[in-house]
């Protein structure tokens, strides 16, 4: 299983009103992501776990649906995440739990990227 040794990065603020486009709640830079590593960005929604996995942007809810825990500063193996406070799992593509204590689905965003931000949808 990859983990990785630095806490989640932070990047970005959500996206103020006159964006353009009022779907998109949230960015980062598309360079913040390293594969394996996840990027926590805030949001209107609360905080979004940003992953990339094969070339392929995923983004949930950053906050487990267990207790109060990062997912962005989980351990990504695949495109299953495993919370770093007790170990719950769940698929990234689909947000569905996959191993307990993690019981509840997390909230899934679509995201698109211009090639130097990736941008979070409702
Ligand atoms: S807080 Fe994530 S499994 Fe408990």
């Amino acid at each position: 299983m990859s983990g990785h040794s630095a806490g989640p990065i932070v990047v970005d603020q959500p996206l103020a009103d006159g964006s353009g486009n009022s779907t998109e709640i949230a960015r980062c830079r598309l360079a913040q992501l390293r594969s394996g590593d996840g990027v926590s960005v805030p949001s209107a929604a609360g905080p979004i776990a940003i992953f990339e996995v094969e070339g392929e942007i995923l983004a949930v809810q950053d906050t487990c649906t267990h207790e109060d825990a990062s997912l962005a500063d989980g351990f990504l193996d695949g495109h299953v995440i495993e919370c770093p406070l007790h170990g719950g799992q769940f698929d990234i593509r689909s947000g569905l739990p996959v191993c307990l204590p993690a019981q509840l689905p997390l909230r899934r965003f679509e995201t698109r990227s211009d090639g130097e931000f990736v941008y979070i949808t409702t």
